[in-house]
């Protein structure tokens, strides 16, 4: 890839306005190659897998099929267990209450033999009841009816004949499957182009950095070889502080061809940001990322194409990626 090569060539100390120049060249030429950031991503490479993706386990668990379920679990998918226990296990539960006929606990409950629709199972006249057919709603009024998105979920599963399935008994909550918000509430006041540290969280560092014009101003910022900002939750809007990096010890980490490993580390507004000259020299192509804290680590798989990291990782996430870069 491209992006080093041209590191190399700028080991020793430099001017920052002169080599802004370069950076220029190598920006663009770098968002030429994110177009293929999809397909790497989705073809990275085993050993260094992160697995700390909070939705890849849900989906692995909603096919893993532990059929039987000899350790007491419900031998459910783990979102058609949270279904039935956020809106039905009130009445439907081990022991039934308020005049629910039976329990909605285990698939076993789903698969025995309905009690108002004889030749069907409870899971297909359960289909039908969340949606108001075949009898009253469920769960019934005044309770709030199940989500599109979740009779959608219930109804394929039953349509696919009602799988088996595990739910981890603490999944780790999936800080991508939020909806947006500043958790900081706090909010960059400098306006886009003042000089600080702090400046643009979230905002494409590199891009405005080197083309300003795109973003109104004249005047490009000193030339970083990566940059972005870190933030709590996954899905957080430009201009929105992000984690404090000094609590948790929060460093964005750099690992090379050669294992040659560098750390940035991540300022009290969640930002990042490095020059070439701050690399170690003679640092290879593919690089890796991953962001570390005392909490632990998140992984990248696929190698970077750019350094100009909030490029993908937007509010909603680009080119693949699942939305903002995370802490741990
Ligand atoms: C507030 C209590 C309550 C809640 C919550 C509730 N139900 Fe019911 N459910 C009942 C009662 C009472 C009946 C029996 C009367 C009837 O069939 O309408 C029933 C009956 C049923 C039946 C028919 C049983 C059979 O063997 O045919 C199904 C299926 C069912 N509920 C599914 C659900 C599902 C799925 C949910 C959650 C999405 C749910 N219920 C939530 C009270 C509840
Ligand atoms: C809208 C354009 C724009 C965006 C987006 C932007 N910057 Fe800047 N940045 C500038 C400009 C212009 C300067 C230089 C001001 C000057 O030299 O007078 C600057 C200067 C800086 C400086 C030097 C501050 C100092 O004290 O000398 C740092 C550090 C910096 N930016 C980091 C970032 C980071 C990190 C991001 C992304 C989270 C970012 N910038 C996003 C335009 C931008
Ligand atoms: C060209 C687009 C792109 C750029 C630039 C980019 N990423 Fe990513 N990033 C992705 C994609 C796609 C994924 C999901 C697949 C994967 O992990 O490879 C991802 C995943 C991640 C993850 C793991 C997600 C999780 O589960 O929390 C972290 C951490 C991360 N990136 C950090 C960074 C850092 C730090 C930078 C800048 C040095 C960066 N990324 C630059 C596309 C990008």
């Amino acid at each position: 890839m491209l992006a080093v090569v041209r590191f190399e060539a700028y080991k020793g100390p430099m001017d920052l306005r002169r080599s802004s120049l370069h950076s220029m060249v190598l920006s663009l030429a770098l968002l030429g190659a994110c177009g293929d950031a999809g397909s790497s991503a989705t073809g990275g490479e085993s050993g260094s897998a992160g697995g700390t993706g909070g939705s890849a386990a849900t989906d692995g668990a909603a096919t893993m099929g532990s059929a039987g379920g000899s350790g007491g679990a419900s031998g459910l998918p783990c979102e058609i267990d949270q279904i039935l226990e956020t809106h039905c296990r009130s009445c439907h539960g081990t022991t039934p209450s308020s005049g629910a006929p039976n329990s909605l606990v285990t698939r076993a409950d789903l698969l025995a033999d309905s009690l108002t629709s004889p030749g069907r199972t409870v899971a297909e006249v359960a289909a039908d009841r969340i949606v108001g057919m075949g009898g009253a709603i469920m769960p019934p009024p005044p309770a709030e009816p199940l989500t599109q998105a979740e009779i959608d979920t219930f109804q394929a599963w039953v349509a696919d004949g009602a799988p088996a399935g595990t739910c981890e008994p603490n999944p780790e909550p999936d800080p991508f499957d939020v909806d947006p918000m500043c958790s900081s509430g706090q909010t960059w006041q400098g306006g886009k182009f003042s000089e600080s540290p702090n400046m643009n969280p979230g905002m494409e560092c590199i891009h405005c950095h080197t083309k300003p014009s795109d973003f109104g101003g004249f005047e490009g910022g000193p030339s970083f070889v990566v940059a972005g900002t870190v933030y709590p939750t996954g899905h957080e809007p430009d201009l929105c502080n992000g984690v404090d990096g000094g609590v948790d010890h929060v460093a964005v980490v750099l690992t090379d061809a050669n294992g040659v490993e560098f750390s940035i580390p991540v300022n009290g507004v969640g930002n990042f940001f490095a020059t070439y000259a701050d690399l170690p020299s003679g640092f290879t192509d593919p690089i890796h990322a991953k962001v570390v804290s005392d909490k632990g680590e998140r992984v990248m798989v696929a190698a970077l194409t750019s350094g100009d990291c909030n490029s993908c990782h937007t509010q909603d996430g680009a080119n693949g990626a699942p939305g903002r870069i995370v802490a741990p």
